[in-house]
């Protein structure tokens, strides 16, 4: 008879079976394989042995040894296999970040969105510009500050240069437009400029231009204020400065009280209470001449919005840099 029989394979299978996890098949392990273990008792009894029956039992052992090896790892990759997959595959999965349109294509969608309703047409201009159109078309002495290298980027001096404002394209539509215009600018301008959290080199305009017959400045006034209502709810309040640009006479500034601080002062408002949001006024008669159109039957009224401080008000953004890198902003960082 084969002392096989003998060995505790039963028990074994029995133990195996039980096993869940690897610390349990390391206790199991330790049961059979340790060092006061089951196959070290078996081997220290065989001494009692006949020797025929000693080298039979002996090799019987070993065979078992070798099974529960085998056994051993096998149950242990089972089990590890099952602890990685060991969680509800019926939980909904944690969704990848998708792309959005930039904050700022946003912004400008929306304020498109209002001119079109009041008939205005959206225009786009180059961002390499020729002096004329950005500067001598509208107004702008040479002796202007605005003329100086220091603010300017210049692609060949005088001639062509990166396009410090949007009105640009205002001089280009009126020169080429049928009258009445209405048209709007989104876009790109430069200026010679050392980034911080509120300037940048490269940053959006968004220009707007009205010539028609008896235009006045309260007609200015009305849209202007209409626009940061849409822009902003009803209960914003505004405030018309004067201010000085050659295009226009007169010239204003308009600032909306701090949406944040509602004119407490703020961080955001850099602590004035008040958000200059855009510089605007009525078509120069020198202009509307230099462009072929007569001062004496039309006039116009024309602004230019600082879109970046819209988008960084409307989103929360407290540094302008943060909209021309690729970062990802995933919260709101003020
Ligand atoms: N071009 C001016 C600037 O970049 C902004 C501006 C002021 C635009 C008055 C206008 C305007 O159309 O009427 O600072």
């Amino acid at each position: 008879m084969s002392f096989m029989s003998n060995l505790p394979q039963k028990d074994f299978e029995k133990d195996l079976e039980s096993v869940k996890d690897l610390k349990q098949l390391e206790e199991l392990r330790i049961k059979y394989l340790g060092r006061n273990g089951v196959i070290n008792n078996l081997l220290k009894g065989l001494g009692k042995l006949s020797q025929e029956q000693r080298k039979e039992q002996g090799k019987a052992i070993n065979v078992f040894k070798n099974k529960i090896e085998t056994e051993l790892n096998k149950k242990r990759s089972m089990v590890s296999k099952k602890t990685v997959i060991n969680f509800d595959t019926s939980l909904p999965g944690t969704k990848p970040a998708v792309g959005d349109l930039h904050p700022t294509t946003q912004v400008i969608r929306k304020i498109n969105e209002f001119f079109r309703y009041l008939g205005y047409s959206v225009y786009e201009g180059p961002e390499i510009e020729t002096n004329e159109f950005n500067f001598e078309k509208l107004n702008l002495p040479l002796d202007h500050p605005a003329r100086e290298l220091a603010d300017t980027l210049y692609i060949k001096e005088p001639e062509y240069l990166l396009r410090t404002h949007t009105s640009s394209v205002e001089a280009r539509a009126m020169i080429s437009e049928k009258l009445p215009i209405r048209s709007v600018v989104p876009g790109i301008t430069y200026r010679n400029e050392t980034a911080n959290t509120t300037n940048n080199a490269m940053f959006y305009q968004y220009e707007g231009l009205y010539v028609d017959k008896n235009i006045s400045i309260g007609n200015l006034k009305g849209v202007l204020e209409e626009f940061v209502r849409f822009l902003y709810g009803s209960d914003v309040k505004t405030r018309f400065r004067c201010k000085y640009y050659p295009q226009v006479e007169p010239g204003v500034g308009m600032d909306i009280l701090c949406t944040f601080c509602k004119g407490k002062t703020c961080k955001v408002c850099k602590y004035r209470g008040w958000v200059e949001v855009l510089g605007a006024g009525m078509v120069h008669p020198h202009i509307l001449k230099s462009c072929g159109i007569d001062p004496t039957i039309w006039s116009g009224f024309a602004f230019g919005i600082g879109l970046d401080r819209l988008v960084m008000m409307t989103y929360h953004i407290k540094d302008i840099r943060a909209l021309y890198s690729g970062a990802l902003m995933l919260t709101p960082n003020i």
